[in-house]
């Protein structure tokens, strides 16, 4: 037997790896029937009305593709069909996918250096409402974060010029899972909807239960938004994407003619999506993801009252960011020493990257199944790595 490591970057494989419901599910499937999503077929209906079930209402038509690049794409292409608009807000420092549309909108530092001097001119990146070490921190960070899209609104107005739509992940993944500030999303969301724009939550990485506290990670701001987007943990590793939006939306959209994308939702895709969704309920994982990602949390936060490259923990459930700065007033990242303490965890026996603009904030987003025992194991690695040194 090979050696064993603790995963803790793989949210991708939400349920945990070679989960046997999905064995099951795509080998059951695949000796029936996969073929091309342009015809209907039972997996398909079961899927899509199984995840719009798990979306508050109005969200309750859904439009399967393959990936997180192909559902913005789309989300942006409805957007654009419903407004009659071409004009795109996305928060600065984000990442969306890496086709044509999505990387335009995609301003992670990390991903692109030159992201921000290179965006075409309809898109219109807005300040990043990190709380952390962002322009605002205190209670009011929201509203003031705000501030900046409803310049942009502003501006585009004056321009005679209106957004299509804003775009955002509802939790800031690619900054390393730093909450959003209260308040936000339901002030840029109302200043946009005036505007005539629609709102478009990118949960590629933070829905599907990850925050334990919520299904999808827009609850935790208290809002709905227009357009919701899914990929990565919806196929358990399988190529499983979704557009979830309301009917009125789609229902625009037919000027546009049909739409399909041939394995987009195809009958083995579907099969492994809808077992995705019911596991997730039957091994309770949601719950699980609330009270192992508290117990990991309350660990990492006693490493960081260790050690002072810890500036801080970021997330929730288990969505959450270590954030390591060479100063914990300048908030300098360390990036380098990030790099070289996940290779010392690793020797360790634990799998953990770095993300962020500044590439300095370890990122904790295992599967969904991870247990107390694996969250001690990763603590006591990080909390012996900073001690020991990497
Ligand atoms: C927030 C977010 N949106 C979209 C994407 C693109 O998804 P995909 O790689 O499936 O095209 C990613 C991928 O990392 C992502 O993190």
């Amino acid at each position: 037997m090979g050696r064993a490591y603790v995963d803790v970057v793989n949210n991708v494989a939400v349920l945990g790896h070679s989960h046997p419901a999905i064995e099951a599910a795509v080998s059951l499937q695949l000796r029936l029937l996969n073929a091309n999503s342009r015809f209907l077929y039972e997996p398909m209906v079961h899927f899509a009305e199984a995840l719009a079930a798990r979306f508050p209402p109005p969200l309750d038509t859904v439009f399967l593709v393959s990936t997180g690049s192909e559902a913005n794409e789309l989300a942006l292409r409805l957007a654009r069909v419903a407004t009659g608009r071409e004009d795109v807000l996305a928060v600065r420092g984000g990442y969306h996918g890496w086709t044509g549309a999505t990387d335009a909108i995609t301003t992670s530092l990390l991903d692109n250096p030159r992201a921000l001097a290179t965006r075409p001119a309809w898109v219109h990146p807005v300040e990043a409402p990190n709380p952390y070490r962002g322009r605002f921190r205190g209670p009011d960070a929201g509203a003031r974060y705000a501030d900046d899209v409803r310049a942009t609104l502003t501006r585009l107005a004056a321009e005679g010029r209106g957004p299509a739509a804003f775009i955002a992940e509802p939790l800031f993944g690619n900054a390393g899972g730093v909450v959003l500030p209260d308040g936000y999303l339901a002030a840029v969301y109302a200043a946009v909807h005036a505007a005539g724009g629609l709102a478009i939550a990118d949960e590629v990485q933070t829905g599907y239960a990850r925050l334990g506290h919520h299904q999808w990670a827009f609850e935790q701001q208290g809002v709905v938004p227009d357009v919701v987007t899914v990929a990565k943990a919806a196929g358990n590793g399988m190529a499983v994407g979704a557009v979830i939006t309301t009917r009125a939306i789609a229902e625009a959209f037919r000027t546009e003619g049909s739409f399909f994308s041939s394995v987009g939702g195809s009958p083995v895709a579907c099969a492994a999506g809808l077992a995705v969704l019911e596991t997730i309920d039957r091994e309770g994982l949601r719950a699980n993801a609330r009270n192992v990602g508290a117990h990991l949390r309350a660990g990492l936060e006693a490493v960081a009252s260790r050690h002072p490259i810890v500036g801080a923990v970021h997330g929730m459930g288990l969505y959450l960011g270590v954030e390591l700065v060479r100063d914990r007033e300048t908030l300098e990242p360390a990036a380098d020493e990030a790099l070289a303490i996940c290779e010392r965890m690793r020797e360790l026996g634990v799998v953990i990257q770095p993300t962020g603009d500044g590439n300095n904030v370890l990122k904790v987003k295992p599967p969904l199944c991870f247990t107390r025992a694996s969250a001690d194991f990763v603590v006591g690695a990080l909390d012996r790595t900073l001690a020991e040194g990497w």
